[in-house]
């Protein structure tokens, strides 16, 4: 069995992957994404963020987008679609045309209805609001935040939820996989956003971790039900095990446990719906152009290659089942 077969076989929806612009010309990467054994969920790493979709005011462009969703249609594959408010990736036009309270509502509120709209029945889950947080758990600097205040974060799930009743609605995080006090800031949003009798189903817990220094099982299992607790799912949603490259046989050996422990924290949890690495090859990684001289995080390598100690990892986290 793969890794999305032992998923399913334990109560999972999915295991999966984020797919990237460059890896759908490379069709050995393609080959390995359409493997449903593996990946039965798929996550456009950039498509669908604003920058992309809308880059100039109400000028729409769906076109890359559409491209992952085909992919998921294809290899019947869950999409999970990412992400609509992020301060990231973000045009300058929404941060600097002087918009106040009432205008930035209205041009949030279009991208997402507009954006939610064009792939409903396609999306299974949404990020909604994304990396809304600092490390000590306040709100973090955005156009967003200093224009509308913590409101937009429930303004920006009900637009989603009119838009398509259907799709589960995420917020969505990293460094928020142990207690503390961003994790708390989490657990705020959601019942900030249930405050306002708005609807939130899930969190993401990103999960860019480092070799060794990645949360125990008992962490992952008390972290997240402090979450489900408040009756939303959770979802590991960009899950990465960094480490100094090129990585010595000690750290791969330390990876794969870490990876097994991640799959056995969601493992605790029956609401804990699946995991998503954050590409599946070291060729199309994120990490080595943010943390120099880091990398090696995935369960292929730069050649495509499967890491069958790390790859065994995954599975073993998921038991015999
Ligand atoms: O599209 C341009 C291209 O035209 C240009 O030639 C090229 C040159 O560098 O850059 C391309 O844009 C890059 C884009 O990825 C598409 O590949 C950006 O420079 C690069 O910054 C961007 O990085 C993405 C990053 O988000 C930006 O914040 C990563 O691919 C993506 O994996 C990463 O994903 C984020 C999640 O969305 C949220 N959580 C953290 C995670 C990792 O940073």
């Amino acid at each position: 069995d793969g890794l999305n077969t032992r998923a399913k076989n334990n109560g999972k929806l999915y295991f999966g992957t984020a797919v990237d612009s460059s890896g759908q010309s490379d069709s050995n990467y393609m080959n390995i994404l359409s493997n449903s054994d593996d990946f039965g969920q798929i996550t456009p790493a950039n498509a669908m963020k604003w920058d992309t979709v809308e880059r100039s005011r109400n000028s729409f462009n769906f076109g890359p987008g559409d491209a992952v969703a085909n992919i998921a249609a294809r290899n019947g594959q869950f999409l999970r679609c990412h992400a609509l408010v992020w301060h990231s990736q973000l045009p300058s036009w929404v941060g600097s045309s002087g918009f106040n309270n009432a205008t930035l509502i209205q041009v949030m509120k279009n991208h997402i209805t507009q954006t939610v709209t064009h792939w409903k029945g396609k999306c299974g889950h949404w990020d909604v609001v994304n990396e809304a947080l600092n490390e000590d758990g306040s709100y973090r600097s955005s156009p967003f935040y200093n224009v509308i205040g913590e409101a937009f974060l429930p303004i920006a799930f009900a637009a989603a939820a009119a838009a398509d009743p259907d799709v589960k609605l995420y917020y969505n995080d990293y460094n928020i996989e142990t207690p503390g006090a961003k994790a708390s800031g989490a657990q705020r949003i959601v019942r900030l956003i249930k405050s306002y009798g708005v609807k939130i189903d899930g969190v993401g817990q990103q999960a860019h971790l480092i070799v060794g220094q990645s949360p125990s099982v008992a962490t992952w299992t008390s972290n997240i039900n402090a979450f489900t607790s408040l009756g939303v799912d959770v979802a590991i949603t960009e899950l990465d095990i960094r480490t100094k490259t090129p990585a010595s046989s000690s750290a791969v050996a330390q990876q794969a446990i870490d990876y097994a422990n991640s799959v056995k924290g969601c493992l605790s949890n029956t609401r804990c719906v699946g995991i998503t690495i954050w590409d599946f090859t070291d060729k199309y990684s994120w990490i080595p152009s943010v943390f120099p001289g880091e990398g090696s995080a995935l369960p292929w390598d730069s050649n495509l290659q499967k890491k069958q100690q790390v790859y065994n990892g995954i599975l073993s986290g998921w038991g015999s089942g």
